[in-house]
C-alpha cells in the first residue's frame, strides 16, 4: 500500500514561538452568503511550526478551498487580467463572467477535478483550452488551430510526483556541479546524466565554462524536471495552483498578484483585493499533495486477477515498462513547500 507524503513542512519563514496558535479558522457560511470561502489560514502560524500544528486541519482547509464555488464576492473574475502565468493586463478590459477558451471557465477546482472524487480527473465536457492569445480575448478560440484542448488530470499521488521530480532534479544538478568542478581543472567533461535508473542524455562542460546541452534527452537545459500538466511544463503544485486560481476562476493569490508583486492592489480590476493569502495557497497545496496515490485493484474473481497478472507481465515484456518505470523509490517522504 502506498501512502501520500506523511508530512507537510511549511517553512516560508522560520519562527520559534513555543506553541503555535491554530493557523486555520473555519467559518460557517450559508449557501445564500454572497461570499463562499469558509476558511481562513494564517501563514505566519504555519511557517516553521510544523511540529506544533494539526496538519489535518490544514488539509481540510485545502479540501474546502478546492471545493469552494468562488463567487464575485470572494473576488472571482478578472476583467483586466489575462490567464497568463506572468500577471498581464488585457489590451482592452473585458466584462465577461466566463469565457470557454481562455477562462474564467468554472467556479470551483472540483467543477473539473471531480472524477471519481474531489482532486480527481474530469469528464470531456470540462476539458480546458490553453490558448496562445493571452493579451486579447478576441483571438482566444477553441479551434485546434489556435488553442490546445486538454483533458483534466487527477492529483492522486501528486505530492509523491513532486517529491520524485525534486529528488531527480537534485541528482542531475549535483552531477552538473561535479562536472563543472572537474572542467574547471582544465579539461572538457561529458557527463552522462541519470537519476534513479533513468537516463537524461549527456551534458558537456568545457573548461571555459561553456555548457553543451545539445545531447540532453527528455529534460530542459536547466535540468529541472517538471512533472505537471499534460505536457510536463510546471514544476510544482504551488505554481500550478496559482495559475489555475487565476486562469479558471479569476482568483488572484497575493503571492503573485499583490501590490508588492505587480505594483497594483487590484491587478485584475474586479474591485476586490487580497483575494487569497499565502496560507490559503499552502492549504490548497497540502490538500493536493496528500491525496493518496492510486494502487492496482486486487480482484476477488480469480479469473479477473489472472488476467490482470497477465497484463502486468505483458506490460513489462512489450516494453511499456521501459518508459512507465514500475518503481522509483524516494529518499524522503517529507514534503516541504517551498522545497528545502
Ligand atoms: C475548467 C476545468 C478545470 C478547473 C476549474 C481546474 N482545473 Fe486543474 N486541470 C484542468 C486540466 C484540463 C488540466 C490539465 C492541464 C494541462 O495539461 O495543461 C489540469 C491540471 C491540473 C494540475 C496538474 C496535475 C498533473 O498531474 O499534471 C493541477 C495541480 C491542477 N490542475 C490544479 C487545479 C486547482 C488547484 C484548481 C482550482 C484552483 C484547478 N486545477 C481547477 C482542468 C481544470
Ligand atoms: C517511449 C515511452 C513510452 C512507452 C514505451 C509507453 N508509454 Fe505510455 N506514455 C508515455 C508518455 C510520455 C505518456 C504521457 C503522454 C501525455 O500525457 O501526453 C504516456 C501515457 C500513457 C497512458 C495515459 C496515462 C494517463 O494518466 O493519462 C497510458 C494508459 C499509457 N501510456 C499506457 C502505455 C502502455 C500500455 C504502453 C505499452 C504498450 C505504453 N504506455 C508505452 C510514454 C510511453
Amino acid at each position: 500500500m502506498i501512502f501520500g507524503p506523511r508530512l507537510i513542512a511549511l517553512l516560508l519563514s522560520v519562527s520559534v514561538a513555543p506553541v503555535a496558535a491554530n493557523p486555520v479558522t473555519f467559518v460557517e457560511r450559508s449557501p445564500a452568503d454572497p461570499a463562499q470561502i469558509d476558511v481562513l489560514v494564517d501563514q505566519s502560524q504555519l511557517s516553521g511550526k510544523l511540529s506544533q500544528i494539526d496538519l489535518s486541519d490544514l488539509i481540510e482547509a485545502g479540501r474546502r478551498l478546492f471545493d469552494t464555488k468562488f463567487t464575485n464576492a470572494d473576488g472571482a473574475g478578472r476583467p483586466s487580467a489575462t490567464q497568463a502565468t506572468i500577471p498581464t493586463h488585457f489590451k482592452h478590459a473585458r466584462d465577461v463572467a466566463f469565457q470557454r477558451a481562455s477562462g474564467p471557465d468554472a467556479n470551483a477546482c472540483t467543477s473539473c477535478h471531480n472524477n471519481p472524487a474531489s482532486g480527481g480527473a474530469g469528464d470531456f465536457t470540462v476539458n480546458a483550452f490553453t490558448s496562445g492569445g493571452t493579451e486579447s480575448a478576441d483571438f482566444d478560440n477553441v479551434d485546434p488551430q489556435f488553442s490546445n484542448e486538454r483533458g483534466t488530470n487527477h492529483m492522486f499521488g501528486s505530492g509523491l510526483m513532486e517529491l520524485l521530480a525534486r529528488e531527480m532534479s537534485a541528482d542531475l544538478l549535483a552531477l552538473r556541479k561535479a562536472a563543472f568542478a572537474e572542467a574547471r581543472a582544465g579539461k572538457t567533461v561529458a557527463v552522462a546524466l541519470h537519476s534513479k535508473g533513468v537516463s537524461f542524455g549527456t551534458l558537456t562542460i568545457h573548461p571555459d565554462g561553456r555548457m553543451d546541452v545539445s545531447k540532453l534527452e527528455g529534460i530542459d537545459a536547466d535540468l529541472i524536471i517538471r512533472p505537471f500538466s499534460q505536457k510536463g511544463v510546471i514544476p510544482s503544485l504551488r505554481m500550478f495552483t496559482l495559475n489555475a486560481l487565476n486562469a479558471h476562476h479569476g482568483m488572484q493569490a497575493d503571492e503573485r498578484f499583490a501590490k508588492a508583486m505587480t505594483g497594483e492592489a487590484d491587478f485584475d480590476g474586479d474591485g476586490y483585493i487580497d483575494e487569497l493569502n499565502t496560507g490559503a495557497v499552502s492549504a490548497l497545496v497540502a490538500y493536493q499533495a496528500t491525496l493518496e496515490a492510486p494502487v492496482p485493484v486486487l480482484f476477488d474473481k480469480p479469473a479477473w486477477q489472472e488476467m490482470a497478472d497477465q497484463g502486468k507481465t505483458l506490460f513489462a515484456t512489450t516494453g511499456c515498462a521501459s518508459c512507465h518505470v514500475p518503481s522509483l523509490p524516494l529518499r524522503s517522504m517529507t514534503f516541504s513547500d517551498p522545497p528545502l
